[in-house]
């Protein structure tokens, strides 16, 4: 129930404009997440899991993590990074490794990687919808 309010958002993002991107668009580079990727292990894994799989105490950030942000956007995801971790030292990192660190999770969530990387604008960021399905399932699914 829960989720399909939160998607429904997501529909009204995606319906702002032709010109709206996603996460399916390839929002960040394989290069991007990979730097991510070790960012994250030094920085996150160590309570969200080497996997991203979290604990029973530690939210995960694969799996029900994206419904759970879908319908927002990836400033709002950036922001979150940024200002609330890593827990213990929040704001600790710097806007281009929470960028790559994004991009590192977008990768895990299994969203493809594209020719451009998630820049550190929170503007930029902002034109970029997280929806949890692909514009074709999600046209379906209407
Ligand atoms: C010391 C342990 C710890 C570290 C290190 C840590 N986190 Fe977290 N993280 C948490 C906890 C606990 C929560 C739940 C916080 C809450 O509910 O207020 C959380 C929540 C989150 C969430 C929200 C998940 C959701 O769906 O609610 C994200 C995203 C996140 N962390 C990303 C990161 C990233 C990226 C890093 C590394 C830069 C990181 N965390 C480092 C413990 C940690």
């Amino acid at each position: 129930m829960m989720r399909k309010i939160i998607l429904g958002v997501g529909f009204l993002l995606a319906a702002q404009g032709a010109q709206a991107r996603s996460v399916w668009d390839g929002a960040y580079t394989e290069d991007q997440a990979a730097r991510g990727a070790t960012s994250y292990q030094q920085n996150c894994g160590r309570c969200h899991g080497a996997n991203l799989s979290g604990t029973f105490e530690i939210p995960p950030l694969v799996g029900r993590f994206v419904p759970y942000w879908s319908g927002t956007t990836l400033d709002v995801l950036v922001e979150y990074i940024s200002q609330a971790m890593p827990l213990g030292r929040p704001g600790s990192l710097s806007p281009a490794v929470n960028a790559d660190i994004t991009a590192f999770i977008l990768k895990s969530n299994g969203f493809p990687a594209g020719t451009k990387e998630l820049g550190t604008s929170a503007s930029d960021q902002k034109a970029i919808t997280f929806d949890s399905m692909p514009p074709k399932k999600r046209a379906k699914a209407r």
